[in-house]
C-alpha cells in the first residue's frame, strides 16, 4: 500500500471512530438518533475531514486537535446528503450504497436527522477540547459562512430553482454547494494548527479548486459512473431536469476542465513543505469512480 493511501486511511480510521460515538444514548425519541446514525455510520469518502486533518498536519498542528471539527464537518455534510435526497429536492431513493434516510425512516424523521446532526455540529466546535475559545469561535464562524446562507444552503437554491444557466453562474452555485464545506474542511484545519493568514488564503485556493472539480466530477458520475460502486443513482440529474456542467460542455471537456482544476489547485499548496498528501489528494478525486 502506498503512503498517501496509509494516511488517508489513518485519517479516515480516526474520524470512523469519532462518529461511532455520537448519538449512542438511548432516549424516548430514539428513532431520531437510529436515523442520526443510519446516515453518518453508512460509509462514505470522508473526504472532507481526511482534508481538514491532512491541512492540520501539513501546517505543523497535531490531528487529534482538528478531530472534532472533522467530525462536526461530516455531521453538516450528512445532514445536507440527507436532505438533498428528499422528495421535495433531488428526490432519491439511494445513497452510500443504501436506500436514502426518508426511504427508510421517513420523510420527517429524514428532516429533523438532518436538522438536529447541524446543530449538533456546532456543539462538538463549541467544546472541541484542545482548542482555544478563540479557535473555537474561528471555527464555527467558518463553518457557519460555508454551509448558510450564502454557502452551501444558498448553492441548493440556485440548483433547485435552475438558476444557473451558464458556465459562470453554474461555476458560481458549484462553488457555493459543494466549494462551500471543501473550503471549510481545509479551513477548519487551518484553524487547528494555527495557521497564518497566508496559510489559511493559499488552503482555500485548494479547496475551492478542488471543490469545482469535484462537483463537476460528480455530475459526470451521474452519467458514467457503475451505480453499484457509485453508491446513488446514475442519471438522477437528468431525471430532475437538472442543468449541470455536462449538458453545458459535455463529458470530454468537463475532463478536461477537471483536470485544469485540479492542476490550479495542486499550484495553490506548491509552497508547502508537507504537501505531497494534499496533491496526491488532488490526483485521486479527479479520477475517483465514486
Ligand atoms: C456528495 O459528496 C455530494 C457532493 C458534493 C457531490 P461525497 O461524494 O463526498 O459523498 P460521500 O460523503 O462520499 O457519500
Ligand atoms: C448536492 O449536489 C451537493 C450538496 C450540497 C448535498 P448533488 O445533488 O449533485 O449531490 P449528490 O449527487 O446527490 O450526492
Ligand atoms: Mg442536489
Ligand atoms: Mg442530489
Ligand atoms: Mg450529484
Amino acid at each position: 500500500m502506498g503512503r498517501f493511501q496509509e494516511r488517508y486511511d489513518r485519517y479516515r480510521a480516526a474520524v470512523e471512530e469519532a462518529l461511532q460515538s455520537l448519538f449512542l444514548r438511548s432516549k424516548p425519541y430514539g428513532r431520531l438518533q437510529e436515523a442520526m446514525r443510519y446516515s453518518l455510520l453508512a460509509g462514505g469518502k470522508r473526504v472532507r475531514p481526511v482534508m481538514t486533518l491532512a491541512f492540520c498536519e501539513a501546517l505543523g498542528g497535531e490531528a487529534r486537535r482538528a478531530l472534532p471539527l472533522g467530525t462536526a464537518l461530516e455531521c453538516v455534510h450528512t445532514y445536507s446528503l440527507i436532505h438533498d435526497d428528499l422528495p421535495c429536492m433531488d428526490d432519491d431513493d439511494l445513497r452510500r450504497g443504501r436506500p436514502t434516510c426518508h426511504r427508510v425512516y421517513g420523510e420527517t424523521m429524514a428532516v429533523l436527522a438532518g436538522d438536529a446532526l447541524q446543530a449538533e455540529a456546532f456543539r462538538l466546535i463549541a467544546i472541541a477540547p484542545g482548542l482555544s475559545a478563540e479557535q473555537r469561535c474561528e471555527a464555527v464562524q467558518a463553518l457557519a459562512s460555508a454551509c448558510g446562507g450564502d454557502g452551501m444552503v444558498a448553492g441548493q437554491v440556485l440548483d433547485m430553482e435552475g438558476l444557473a444557466r451558464d458556465e459562470a453562474s453554474l461555476r458560481d452555485m458549484c462553488l457555493r454547494k459543494t466549494g462551500g464545506l471543501l473550503g471549510a474542511a481545509a479551513d477548519l484545519g487551518c484553524i487547528a494548527a494555527g495557521a497564518s493568514p497566508k496559510e489559511r488564503r493559499q488552503a482555500l485556493a485548494y479547496a475551492e479548486h478542488i471543490g469545482l472539480a469535484f462537483q463537476i466530477r460528480d455530475d459526470m458520475l451521474d452519467v458514467i459512473a457503475d451505480q453499484e460502486e457509485f453508491g446513488k443513482p446514475v442519471g438522477s440529474d437528468r431525471e430532475e431536469g437538472k442543468r449541470t456542467f455536462v449538458d453545458l460542455l459535455g463529458l470530454e471537456r468537463c475532463g478536461a476542465l477537471v483536470a485544469e482544476e485540479t492542476r490550479l489547485a495542486r499550484e495553490a499548496v506548491a509552497g508547502f513543505r508537507d504537501r505531497e498528501f494534499l496533491l496526491e489528494l488532488a490526483d485521486s478525486l479527479a479520477d475517483r469512480r465514486k
